[in-house]
């Protein structure tokens, strides 16, 4: 027996989408005016409106670590938070990473990874370095297998691993960070 499903009568059209506001960012030390609907995640605010394509899409669910950026020094998945909820923050990216007024041409760590050949694709490698910048920082990890469980976030197909926890050992400050 076929039965009918009857739907309440829609008596009101659904109301206009919010439309784009405006959201000014702090990136890498400089300011941001951008027009965003309110949904915008930070990602798509750095790749899409911001022309900051260093940071990288991968999963877009939080599961592979590759749009790690630092938020106020600390490292978030940026697929994970909308842009509308940082416009008081420093937001840092791949870009910003290194310390130009202080003459950095490279982070310590960007060239620590350069000398441990530890990225193939390099395709996780913005994410890889933001996350471990936000893990010395936090000053958790001191041997090898806090850097490997602290670094689990962050996915690398290539399967570049050993290299990345080499490169990440090699500036680790000999006192820990407290
Ligand atoms: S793109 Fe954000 S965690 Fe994968
Ligand atoms: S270096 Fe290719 S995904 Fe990590």
């Amino acid at each position: 027996m076929q039965t009918t499903l009857i739907l309440p009568a829609v008596d009101k059209a659904p109301e206009a989408l919010p439309s784009p506001q405006p959201v000014t960012l702090r990136i890498n030390r400089q300011e941001y005016r951008l027009e965003l609907a309110p949904w915008t995640t930070l990602l798509d605010a750095l790749r899409e409106y911001s022309s900051l394509t260093g940071t990288k899409k991968g999963c877009d669910h939080g599961q592979c670590g590759a749009c790690t950026v630092l938020v106020d020094g600390k490292r978030i998945n940026a697929c994970l938070t909308l842009a509308i909820m940082h416009e008081d923050h420093e937001i840092t990216t791949i870009e910003g990473l290194a310390d130009t007024q202080k003459g950095e041409d490279l982070h310590p760590l960007q060239q620590s990874f350069i000398d441990h050949d530890a990225f193939q694709c390099g395709y996780c490698t913005p994410g890889q370095l933001c996350s471990a910048v936000g893990l010395l920082s936090e000053g958790h990890a001191h041997t090898k297998e806090e850097v490997r469980e602290l670094m689990s976030g962050n996915l690398c197909r290539c399967g570049a691993y050993p290299n990345i926890v080499e490169a990440i050992m090699a500036v680790m400050p000999t006192e820990p960070n407290h």
